[in-house]
């Protein structure tokens, strides 16, 4: 009777044991800390349960996974008049007048055909590019086993977006894709890949690239990157974290309070046919796009690098306008979400000579709350930088500038 009474007890005391093994998991799991590049332990995770329809952002009980979504990405049209000599970086302008700094996700849809911008500047980005993948390699391009399909899936849809939006530059062959300017050809079904698909899908885009791929607990995870130009972050101190960490690791201003529930909210959700973007705003004090070296050396240890370490008040020709364009894209096939984030980078002597940007801008600055002064590096350079667009927003009202049209001129980002 004894016997028959634990027997009967079995199953509740293996569903306790699985959950005891749930929670054990998920804790350490969202412990996981970065390892070195170079040896990189991603968790893997075979999936167990499926999904309700295909492409639900339902969360299933243990593992997510992803059921492919019939969606195609549509083919865009050429860029207007695209050239590689004459077309310019677009002039985005996201800074908006104060009294008050609003800390929001900011996202807004996407047109398909929008997806990637190129410019003039590829070849320039194209060259720093290859120049910091011979430098730094894995420190900043990785692609993580469970990322590997999302990786190959996004070279497929470069593969058919780039030779479709800019025939000039390139052109679509039985295996890949040619670069018409460089001469380089590239092979995408050749396995082993010539190199890591992140690192290829790099020399195609002015854009670095990340991608992140849900994980057991609903959270997503950076589990391949490509991020060659970020002048204040690395790699190598985000990879393998969810999106709470790689934000709260990096003191972003208002994360917990403001941005936290709606960002993951907003990974679950994103579906492939609705593809968002952002845009933010930094000042650097230094040209370099890669990597700021005003804020510390690139191969310092991790919390040695920082606004503390850039030089006070340096000359307004030093000060650069930093600006980053960012698309997020969920792939319909391996669910893996592409977050791809383009720097526009130029003096802010030259955007100041834009109507309505240094007086738009001045303003702007002035509205951040200590914390976002804080996180962009404000008391740095606040002084030089609100005289000197303090004298030309005069400059341009003493030569007709009309404040009250602005809104006819230009509308947020531009
Ligand atoms: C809905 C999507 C997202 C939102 C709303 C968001 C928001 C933010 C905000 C507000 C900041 C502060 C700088 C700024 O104003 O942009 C930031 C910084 C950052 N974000 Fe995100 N983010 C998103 C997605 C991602 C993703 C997918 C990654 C993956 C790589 C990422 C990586 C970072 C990093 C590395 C920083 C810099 C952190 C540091 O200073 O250490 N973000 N993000």
């Amino acid at each position: 009777m004894e016997f028959a009474l634990s027997f009967a007890y079995w199953p509740y005391l293996l569903t306790v044991a699985s959950v005891f093994l749930a929670v054990h998991h998920y804790f350490n799991r969202s412990k996981t800390l970065p390892p070195p590049a170079l040896a990189i332990s991603v968790p893997q995770e075979k999936p167990t349960q499926f999904r309700k329809t295909p492409g639900s952002a339902s969360i299933a009980n243990t593992q997510s996974v992803w059921l492919p979504s019939a969606f195609k990405f549509p083919k865009p049209p050429p860029y207007p008049d695209w050239s590689l000599t004459d077309t310019k970086p677009l002039a985005y302008r996201p800074f908006r007048y104060g009294p008050k700094y609003f800390i929001t996700m900011g996202l807004r849809r996407m047109d398909f055909s929008e997806w990637i911008e190129l410019d003039n500047e590829f070849l320039s980005f194209h060259q720093q590019k290859a120049a910091r993948i011979l430098e730094r390699g894995d420190k900043c391009c990785y692609t993580a086993p469970d990322a590997y399909p999302a990786a190959i899936e996004l070279l497929e849809e470069l593969a058919e977006y780039l030779p479709a939006r800019y025939p000039s530059l390139f052109k679509r062959t039985a295996v890949g894709m040619d670069n018409l300017a460089t001469g380089e050809s590239f092979n995408i079904v050749q396995r082993p890949l010539v190199e890591d698909p992140m690192v290829m899908a790099a020399r195609w885009i002015q854009d670095d690239l990340a991608i992140m791929v849900e994980g057991a607990n609903g959270q997503y995870y950076l589990e391949a990157g490509a991020t060659l130009l970020t002048g204040f972050w690395r790699l190598q101190d985000k990879l393998g974290m969810s999106l709470d960490d790689i934000h709260l690791s990096g003191d972003v201003p208002g994360f917990r309070q403001k941005l936290q529930k709606g960002m993951n909210n907003f990974f679950l959700r994103l579906q492939p046919e609705a593809p968002m973007l952002r845009n933010n705003y930094f000042i650097q004090v230094d040209g370099e796009l890669p990597w700021s070296t005003s804020i510390g050396s690139e191969d310092s240890k991790e919390g040695e690098f920082g606004w503390f370490t850039a030089e006070k008040d340096k000359p307004i020709e030093q000060l650069y306008f930093r600006s980053e364009r960012q698309s997020l894209r969920r792939l319909p096939k391996s669910g893996g979400v592409v977050f791809t984030i383009r720097t526009y980078f130029a003096p802010i002597v030259e955007i100041a000579k834009e109507p309505h940007v240094p007086g738009r801008l001045a303003s702007g600055i002035r509205s951040w709350d200590d914390d976002v002064a804080k996180y962009k590096g404000r008391d740095r350079y606040e002084k030089v930088l609100l005289e000197y667009l303090g004298r030309e927003h005069q400059k341009q009202l003493d030569s007709g500038l009309q404040l009250e049209k602005e809104d006819e001129a230009r509308s947020y980002p531009w």
